[in-house]
Order: structure tokens, then sequence, then C-alpha cells
């Protein structure tokens, strides 16, 4: 058996040049795209849950820290990306760097930053609904706003808004770009709004105790809100769909994680000010803030815009999955139909609906407080990967052409890959049960089914 063998460079042009997929994404919608996967339930729900119960105020040193692990590893995506512009991002460059196995372990990782963020995002979303139509004096049963476990039936909303955003990214990208274009301008006014309205409620008092469990609590902070950053690498899915991939995908990449990064420290660091770190132990903590400082249109204002990011969000990741998905099975690691693409659409539609699918039953029944933490335990596992292929492919194909060159290479790559690996045993003690699972899991499908079924196995044969 030969788990370590490897994609050529060659067969990965051969796919760029047979993509069927619609190539309709300029660096603009890039960045949109971009904004739109990363700002989410990161910074409007789980900022005040991090700092009440880890970093303090210095909640936004633990999203610098985050930001500092993601720029590295985002310069690393970049020059990958600029190489090899194809769909499938970490999990194409692992079967190019690293061999089939790890590939296969990538990929299942990259499936579940997807699948655990996405339903995380949509019970994110229905409370946030919920408490909106509540302010307004309508009321939604727990039956059917609640799971099982907190005395519900089904989260409905939560499963209603996946169902309408797979429907829509089923029937073409364009249009689903176009949304994401217009729900990225309202996050961004809802977080300018809240940064406006706040700003008269600065108190330094709040920050008197800045870092109230030391560094161990910034640097737990930092993996609790870690998930927040993920998003950025959905670009580079995307990259069989761009116009210039190889200009575009690294602006698009490294201009959206910056973006992300400053409006994430300021917002925090305005947050922990206008009130107790303590007392922001909510789900809607930005609105909350607001609201105890008496500016309750604001806080309307505000939580309408995190609907609206939440919705950006739960978008890119269907639409991450389902690429991610297309490629695994043109590569025979999943079934086949994964690979198929709609003649009408131009959209992979089996690998869409089956995203959905997965996604409405998690977040419909299944608790996500965990699922959460394993997305952000994913990520920095997949950022950790990419930052160690980056000086793989430097070793190994110095010839090949970059148009986007990470600078000073080997440092920057081994502090992303230390600062993942740090990050990432910061959630380990809390649920290295689910992920120790979750990893055999995927082991045992590549053992059973991708192993056999991989193109490598059926032009053996
Ligand atoms: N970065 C995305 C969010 O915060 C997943 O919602």
């Amino acid at each position: 058996m030969n788990h370590l063998r490897i994609k050529s460079l060659n067969e990965i042009a051969v796919e760029i040049k047979n993509t069927k997929l619609r190539k309709n994404l300029g660096v603009l919608d890039l960045i949109l795209l971009g904004l739109g996967a990363i700002i989410g339930t990161g910074i409007f729900v789980l900022t005040g849950i991090a700092a009440a119960q880890y970093a303090g105020p210095a909640i936004t040193v633990s999203f610098a820290i985050g930001a500092v692990a993601c720029v590295f590893t985002a310069l690393a995506y970049a020059e990958l990306a600029s190489m090899l512009p194809v769909a499938g991002s970490a999990y194409t460059y692992t079967y190019v760097t690293l061999g089939e196995l790890l590939a296969a372990l990538v990929g299942w990782f990259v499936l579940m930053v997807f699948t655990c963020g996405g339903a995380t995002v949509a019970s994110g979303w229905s409370g946030y609904l919920v408490g909106i139509l509540r302010s307004l004096g309508v009321v939604i049963p727990d039956q059917i706003s609640k799971i099982p476990s907190q005395g519900g039936i089904i989260n409905l909303p939560a499963v209603g808004i996946v169902f309408c955003l797979t429907l829509f990214l089923l029937v073409g990208t364009k249009g689903a770009t176009k949304l994401n274009g217009v729900l990225v301008g309202v996050k961004l006014v809802a977080i300018l709004i809240f940064l406006v309205a706040a700003t008269p409620h600065i108190d330094p008092t709040h920050w008197k105790v800045f870092a109230p469990h030391g560094f161990f609590g910034m640097a737990a902070g930092a993996g609790f809100i870690f998930m927040a950053y993920n998003g950025f690498d959905t670009l580079a899915t995307a990259a069989e769909e761009c116009k210039n991939p190889n200009r575009d995908l690294p602006i698009g990449i490294i201009g959206s994680l910056l973006v992300s990064a400053v409006l994430y420290i300021v917002v925090s660091g305005v947050l922990t000010a206008i009130a107790p770190y303590s007392s922001l132990n909510s789900s809607e903590p930005m609105a909350y803030a607001l609201r105890r400082n008496g500016v309750d249109i604001g806080a309307k204002l505000v939580a309408t815009g995190a609907i609206a990011a939440m919705t950006t969000v739960l978008l890119t990741q269907i639409f991450g999955q389902s690429r991610i998905l297309m490629v695994m099975a043109r590569d025979g690691l999943v079934p086949d139909f994964f690979a198929q693409v709609n003649a009408r659409f131009g959209t992979p539609h089996f690998g869409i609906l089956a995203s959905g699918w997965v996604m409405m039953l998690i977040s419909g029944f299944v608790s996500v407080s965990t699922l959460g933490q394993l997305s952000s335990m994913a990520t920095l596992a997949v950022f950790a990967f990419v930052s160690v292929e980056v000086m793989v492919m430097r070793y190994k194909h110095p010839e090949v052409k970059r148009t986007f060159r990470c600078p000073a290479v080997y440092w920057v790559s081994s502090v992303s890959a230390g600062l993942c690996f740090f990050l990432f045993t910061q959630l380990w003690v809390e649920n290295w049960k689910f992920y120790l699972i979750s990893t055999l899991i995927g082991l045992i499908f590549y053992f059973s089914y991708g192993y056999r079924h991989s193109r490598f196995s059926r032009h053996r044969a």
C-alpha cells in the first residue's frame, strides 16, 4: 500500500484547464467573498463570551495573537494559491506536497471546519432572529426555536436559513456573490454604527483589570475566538471560478484578512471599554453593551447587521464545503457524484445539496457549543499544515512560477505553524475526545473507501 502517493503539478495544470465551473469572480468579488466568509459569529457572538470567561479586556490581545497566526498563514495560502489556482485549497496543497493519506486527513479537517462552523453560525443566526422578533413583540415558541437538549424539538430558523441559502447557491454563483456583496455592506455598516454609538460611552475604568487570567487566559481566548478568522481560506477554494486567479487570489486573501483583523481588534477593544467584561457573557454582546448604555436603536441596528453577517458566513461555508467535496470526488476519495457540475447552472449540485443537508441536520438538532470549538481546532490544524507545506514546496519546487512569494518564508511559516499548534493545544484539553473520534472516522473512511477508489488505485487497476 502506498499512502504517500503524490499528485503532480502537471495533473493540477490539467485540472485547471478542464474545469467546467464558470469564471465569474474578479478581485472585488474576492475581497467581498472574503469579508463575507470571515466576519460573523466570531465577532458578533463569541467576543463577549471569550472576554467574560477567558481573557477579560485582553480579548483584544487574543484577537491580535489570532491575527498574527492568520496573517502569516495567509501569506502561505497566497503563495500556494498563486502556484496552484485550483479548487481544493489546503487539501490540494497537501496532496501535492505530503501525499494522499495526509491530504485525505486535511480534506476531512476542512469538511469539519465547514460543517461544524456552518452549524454554529446557523444557530447564532437563529438566536439573533428570535431575539429581534421578540423585541418587536413576535414570540417564536421554544419548541420550534430550540434543540431537544434545550427543551425544544427543532431549531427551525437555523434549518430554514440553511435550506434557503442551499437553494440559492444551487442556481449559480453569480446571484450568490451579488447577495453576498449587499450583505457584506450591511454588516460593515453595522460595525461602524456600533463604533460610532459606543465611542461616547467609553469608560477607561472597565480596562482597569486588563488581563484577569494572565497570559494563558489570553491564549485560551485566542483559541476560543479563532473561528472568527476562519473563512479567508474559502477564497482559495474558489480558485477555478476566478477570472485572474494568480493575481487576484493573493490580493483577496490578504486584503480581506487584514480588514477583518483591524475591525476585530478595534471592536473588541471598544466593547470591553463600554461594559464590564464579566457582564458580556451574552449571545448578543454588542447589542447588549449598547442597550446597557441606553443606546437602544443602535442595539437594534447592530443586531440586524449581525444577522446579515451570519448569513454571508453561512453562504460561504456551504459554498466552500461543496467545492472541497467536488475536488475530493475528482480524486476518488469521496463518491464520484460530488464532482458532477450541473449543466444548466454551472454549480456542483450534489455537493451543495449534501453540504446543506448535513448542516441542516446538525443545526436543527445538535448542541453547537462544542461544534464551534471543533471548528476552531480543525481550522488551526489545517493552517499548521499549510504553513509547513509552503516551505516544502519552496524546497521541492523552487523552479515553479509564483506570482506571489511569502516574504522570509521559513521564518514566517515556522512562526505560524508553531502558533497554530500552540492555540490548538489550548482547545485540546476540553475537546480532545470529540476531535480524536472525528479524526478516526476520517481515517477509517479513507482506509475503507478513499484508498481503493482513489484515482491512483483506479489507474493502476
Ligand atoms: N469566521 C466566521 C465567523 O466568525 C466563521 O462566523
